[in-house]
């Protein structure tokens, strides 16, 4: 089949870039030419060399600054001296073992320290795994087989969590009972049948199909900013409305913050106020190295429990809880102080304030949402309330497809969805050079 056409095309200085030549022989041996749809790009990604700090520097010797950061993972940037040292000398002394290291216990602590609601904790691999793990503890814990998620909400791949990532104008229904539209082809229509998808940020609405299914619900998952669903924040109503229906119906409330746990010291739940059940965790606990981890009040995970008789939910995992990855993850949070946060989350702000008044003088028909250090620019100006209404036209896509080129041929990289985020290396006078090149990014290419 041929390679799906590009919204828009590299720059000619990069058609014939080393990064280009190598995707040739990745086309031969990796399908699609990557092992990960999200660092596929047509029609050919940049290939990089090495990250120092805020930037990364790729094999044709072009340096960048990143706000795309693994997408939101490298908080501390690449090569943190402090990171670096703890995994050097955990890599001298092993690197995986089938007994438990005193680094597992070390990263729990920190983070059951620091997240009230988080009582005892799991560690998995990745955050797909973690969200995984948290609707099987929820099944387990409630004995019922349904999962309610928010549409366009991402959740990672697990089957049930990927339903309605993406669902199209065509095929996702009304607004009063979204349908449930699988992700990945050849999803079987039972698993369709077991996930309830309710709109963002709409308490009447989602009380209406939480409420029909509510004896058959084992939990709610949300993501208090997600970033699919246009990341606007959840409101106050919204986050009330959940906590109070999943503890009137004996149903879990699962707070995804995969993403979000960057926001504040106590997480995403901190900054928002919300009093989760389970808590889903990854990316920046993991301190640059594949991590996730599921936590939680020890009444719910008492399920992971073997000493409590036969285990309700035996999670185990070659990789889960291995000594790199954990004295990584427990530096990474150890360097995140209240006041670095405070830092970053400020950073966030200026850059979204620049960028608001960069579109404005550009005439540009965009915005920007987000929240912390989290950041999206949009290419089109619709209120902004969930999936449907963030929804890119295809102009809009190709506008921001447009805008991202601009951006790489100037030395900065965002994720195509136009998600940005702040690392701990990062100064105002970057924040500020960011502002400043899509501003002139949004001019040259008229993008109104
Ligand atoms: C909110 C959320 N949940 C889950 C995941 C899946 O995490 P992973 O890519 O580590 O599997 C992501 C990934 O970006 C995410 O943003």
């Amino acid at each position: 089949m041929a390679p799906k056409k590009p919204d828009s095309a590299p720059s000619p200085s990069r058609l014939n870039s080393r990064s280009a030549q190598i995707f040739e022989r990745a086309r031969k041996v990796l399908p699609g030419g990557t092992s990960r749809q999200a660092t596929y790009a047509s029609p050919f990604p940049i290939y990089v060399r090495s990250g120092h700090g805020a930037r990364v520097v790729d094999v044709d010797g072009i340096e960048r600054i990143d706000f795309n950061n693994n997408y939101t993972a490298a908080i501390h940037g690449y090569g943190h001296p402090a990171i670096e040292k703890v995994v050097m000398e955990q890599v001298r002394n092993g690197t995986g073992f089938s007994f438990a290291t005193e680094k597992e216990v070390e990263l729990a602590e920190i983070l059951c320290a620091r997240v009230p609601s988080i009582e005892k904790i799991r560690f998995q691999n990745s955050g797909t795994e973690c969200v995984m793990w948290a609707i099987k503890a929820a099944r387990a814990y409630t004995g019922r087989p349904k999962v309610a998620k928010c549409e366009g909400a991402f959740h990672g791949s697990y089957d049930y969590a990927e339903v309605s990532l993406e669902p199209t104008p065509d095929n996702w229904g009304t607004e009063d009972k979204p349908a449930s539209i699988a992700y990945t082809k050849g999803t079987p229509q039972h698993m369709l049948d077991d996930v309830v998808v309710f709109p963002f940020n709409d308490v009447p609405r989602a009380k209406k199909i939480l409420e029909a299914e509510k004896g058959n619900l084992s939990c709610v998952l949300i993501d208090p900013v997600a970033n699919k669903a246009g990341m606007i924040s959840a409101t106050r109503e919204f986050l009330d409305f959940l906590r109070d229906f999943c503890t009137r119906n004996g149903v879990l409330l699962i707070c995804d913050e995969v993403l979000c746990f960057r926001l504040g010291y106590h997480g995403a739940q901190g900054e928002f106020g919300i009093d989760p059940d389970l808590t889903c965790l990854a990316k920046i606990i993991g301190g640059g190295f594949p991590i996730g981890a599921v936590g939680g009040r020890d009444e719910f995970m008492s399920v992971f429990d073997p000493t409590k008789g036969k285990t309700k939910v035996p999670q185990s995992g070659t990789y889960s809880g291995n000594p790199v990855t954990m004295a990584a993850g427990a530096e990474s949070m150890r360097l995140l102080t209240r006041p670095v946060f405070d830092r970053i989350n400020a950073l966030g702000e200026r850059a979204r304030q620049g960028l608001r008044r960069a579109i404005k003088a550009a005439g540009a028909n965009a915005q920007v949402t987000g929240h912390g250090s989290l950041f999206r620019i949009h290419t089109h100006e619709r209120t902004l309330s969930g999936y449907r209404s963030q929804y890119p036209k295809p102009d809009e896509r190709q506008r921001l497809a447009q805008l991202c080129e601009y951006l790489l041929d100037h030395g900065v990289i965002i994720a195509p969805t136009g998600m940005c985020a702040v690392t701990t290396p990062m100064t105002e006078k970057d924040i500020d050079q960011f502002v400043d090149t899509v501003g002139q990014g949004l001019t040259t290419l008229k993008l109104s």
